[in-house]
């Protein structure tokens, strides 16, 4: 065992938490989004918290210890040596007994006792699909969600079985891998959220080794529900268009049909003005990126077209330059550093990088 220190809390963890199965886990590679997460909060000032996959409470903690207004966090864990560190690491935090419960359970019985939270997060191992049903009644209207997936492989497209049968949602191999990730998981949530009546807001989206995604749960099913569609992605040019066309409106070659897919905002632009103003420990790039992106899905990725093209790709920011000259909208993307995201068709891409 160690001792660790982030954000403001200190905490014990396993010295091979990674590597060892039976012990509780700590990765210090999701410090980025714990950061986030803390950041969301102190925005959205919940009261009472549920963190019902604690592991080492690390992140209960910090809720405790860096988000001001939080009145009650519930950890839980069903793993007996997580509850031990948690329970050791509330006490190395010298937190007040009323301020927090711990709990042994399976996170979905706990789900659906009667208590309702004002912010929920689901940080599994893998996929949280098997929390999404259950997970509805914990959730306040008006709350806040919070989920990570690790199951990446399935998400970004590269197990379409595995993401069929997980999230029912049909992928493909393409050149937005890491979007396609992040709007499987959002139109998961949104889907199961609707089953309950509710809908989901995205605040903020990323990715990396893992899929994560932070929202508001609201109250008005029907208002996003138009913004899950099909998409065909032609795998020869990687156009994409929104709806279904079994053949590629570009080269006519045989399109793959993606979704049911969210194709609404993965981010809030003034929550990400808030988070860059206000906050000095969330990557700025990152944030920065996010604010300049256009809303728009899906991003072409000029190192794999051009790759495809046998030719090198020209720099970000000249294609960026140029599309805008035409009277096309077009940036950057947080989600991939050689992506580009534009209204123009992929015929422009193309054309810019022949
Ligand atoms: C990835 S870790 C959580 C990491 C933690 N949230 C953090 O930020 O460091 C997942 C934890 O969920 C627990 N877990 C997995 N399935 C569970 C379930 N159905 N009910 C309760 N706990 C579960 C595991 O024992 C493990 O400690
Ligand atoms: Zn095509």
């Amino acid at each position: 065992m160690k001792k660790i220190r982030e954000g403001k809390a200190e905490v014990f963890v396993p010295s091979e938490s990674l590597t060892k199965k039976s012990e509780t886990f700590y990765n210090p590679g999701m410090e980025h989004q714990r950061n986030v997460t803390i950041a969301c909060l102190r925005l959205a000032k919940p009261k009472e918290v549920l963190d019902p996959l604690a592991a080492t409470g690390i992140r209960g903690i910090r809720i405790l210890k860096e988000v001001e207004g939080v009145e009650n966090v519930v950890f839980n864990d069903r793993n007996p040596t997580a509850v031990k560190y948690i329970e050791k690491n509330l006490r190395l935090n010298k937190i007040q007994k009323r301020c927090y419960e711990i709990h042994g359970k399976n996170a979905n019985v706990l789900f659906l006792e009667d208590k309702r939270y004002d912010y929920v997060d689901i940080d599994p191992f893998g996929s949280p699909v098997k929390f999404f049903p259950d997970v509805t009644h914990a959730l306040k209207k008006d709350s806040l969600l919070g989920v990570t997936a690790t199951d990446s492989g399935a998400l970004a497209g590269k197990f379409a079985k595995a993401c069929f049968r997980r999230y029912g949602v049909f992928v493909g191999k393409t050149d937005f891998p890491k979007e396609l990730g992040v709007r499987v998981l959002i139109t998961s949530i949104l889907q199961n959220l609707a089953q309950h009546d509710l809908t989901f807001e995205p605040l903020y989206s990323h990715a990396n080794h893992y899929f994560r995604t932070i929202g508001l749960v609201k109250s008005k099913p029907d208002k996003n529900l138009s913004k899950i569609r099909m998409v065909s992605y032609c795998p020869k040019c990687h156009s994409k268009v929104i709806g279904i066309e079994s053949e590629c409106e570009n080269c006519k070659g045989k399109t793959d049909v993606l979704g049911p897919l969210w194709t609404g905002k993965i981010q809030d632009k003034d929550f990400c003005l808030k988070l860059l103003s206000k906050f000095e420990f969330v990557r700025k790039k990152e944030i920065v990126l996010c604010l300049e992106e256009i809303d728009f899905p899906f991003y072409y990725d000029l190192h794999q077209i051009a790759r495809s093209l046998k030719t090198s790709s020209p720099k970000i920011e000249s294609v960026i330059e140029d599309l805008r000259k035409r009277g096309f909208k077009a940036s950057r993307t947080h989600l991939c550093a050689t992506g580009v995201k534009t209204n123009a068709g992929v015929k422009w891409i193309l054309e810019l990088l022949k």
